[in-house]
């Protein structure tokens, strides 16, 4: 019996690895360590698969028959809003074509469960204060549009083949369960304020005249570890064999904005970034908040995490990076 998760060896997948492997499941790891590293995986077996592959659902169902994979949580794809605007076949071809290959996987090895790492971004900019799931989803970025498709094609292969799924829609992530498993991509407003603070840099603001208490954009930032546990939440309840697909916000249902994050890290560091005010970045909502409810009600799982824990932790996780 073994619990499968592709991008294991990310940021994100990691922490759902080691939660796994300290409650004593066999974890197999399939990633392409486009982004993702071996040694985030300890000592789980970790297959080197590129899931967009033409022979990729043969080989991964074989594996899953190997290994006697029960459930998949699926975490590879790739994941930068502002890249997939640059580069949408690249993100059509691996987010959606190496998904369709998974569930081809599962379907033909009978693995029918399925927890899957989707978006806010599948939202775009609704002029809402809390989001919640049954809002209407506009993504505005290539990436948020494959994150609803993926959504979509597994209610399909729900109704076509008796699969049991769940969609984790995530917020903004931050800080690090272990030391050693901190984000090492330098792509979000924390590491790039880190690495600025590193270089002797300012911090860099994109634009202070949103519609938000202190001008700069809100987000609802979860400890990555709260996050990890949310999966593990949606594994159990794929196991208690009620609803055969549902999709749940990940999130604490606090804003906090851009200077704020700020000031948290420069009190944790003890430095001042100077940080400067720029022009806005393009495609930034005012504010990307989610109501927790539905998760907090069905899976029982809330944020326990706070905003200081995050910081800390990605402080203390950090590793000074060019
Ligand atoms: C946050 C805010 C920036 C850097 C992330 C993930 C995305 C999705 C949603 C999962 C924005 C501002 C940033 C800086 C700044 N999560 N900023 N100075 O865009 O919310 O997206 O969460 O699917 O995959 O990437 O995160 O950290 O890039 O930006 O002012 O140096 O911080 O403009 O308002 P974002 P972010």
């Amino acid at each position: 019996m073994a619990i499968m998760v592709t991008g294991g060896a990310g940021y994100i997948g990691a922490h759902v690895v080691r939660l796994l492997q300290e409650r004593g499941d066999e974890v197999i790891v399939v990633d392409d360590l486009s982004s993702g590293v071996r040694e985030n995986v300890g000592e789980s077996r970790l297959v080197e698969m590129n899931l967009a592959a033409a022979d990729t659902p043969a080989a991964l169902a074989e594996l899953m028959r190997e290994t006697g994979t029960t459930a998949v949580v699926h975490f590879g794809a790739l994941k930068q809003v502002g890249e997939s605007v640059e580069q949408p076949l690249r993100y059509y071809d691996t987010n959606i074509g190496g998904f369709s290959n998974l569930l081809a996987a599962m379907q033909t090895a009978g693995v029918d469960q399925l927890v899957f790492s989707s978006s806010a971004a599948t939202y775009g900019i609704l002029d809402v204060e809390y989001l919640t799931e049954d809002l209407i989803t506009r993504p505005t970025s290539p990436y948020g549009e494959t994150k609803l498709i993926n959504e979509w094609m597994m209610q399909a292969q729900i109704k076509a083949a008796g699969l049991k799924g769940v969609a984790l829609r995530y917020f903004n992530v931050a800080g690090a369960g272990w030391d050693d498993l901190g984000d090492r991509a330098t792509l979000n407003l924390i590491p790039l304020v880190l690495r600025a603070i590193d270089h002797g840099k300012d911090a860099q603001i994109f634009g202070d005249d949103y519609n938000t208490p202190d001008g700069t954009c809100q987000r609802d930032y979860v400890h990555v570890l709260d996050l990890a546990e949310a999966h593990l939440a949606a594994l159990e309840y794929l196991g208690r064999d009620e609803l055969p697909y549902d999709v749940f916000n990940v999130g604490t249902g606090t804003g906090t904005s851009v200077k704020q994050i700020i000031s948290e890290i420069e009190r944790v560091k003890g430095v001042d970034t100077n940080a400067q005010i720029q022009p806005r970045r393009g495609g930034d909502p005012d504010r990307l908040v989610c109501s927790p409810e539905r998760i907090e009600k069905t899976l029982g799982w809330k944020a326990t995490r706070t905003l200081a824990e995050s910081v800390e932790s990605a402080v203390s996780a950090w590793t000074p990076r060019d």
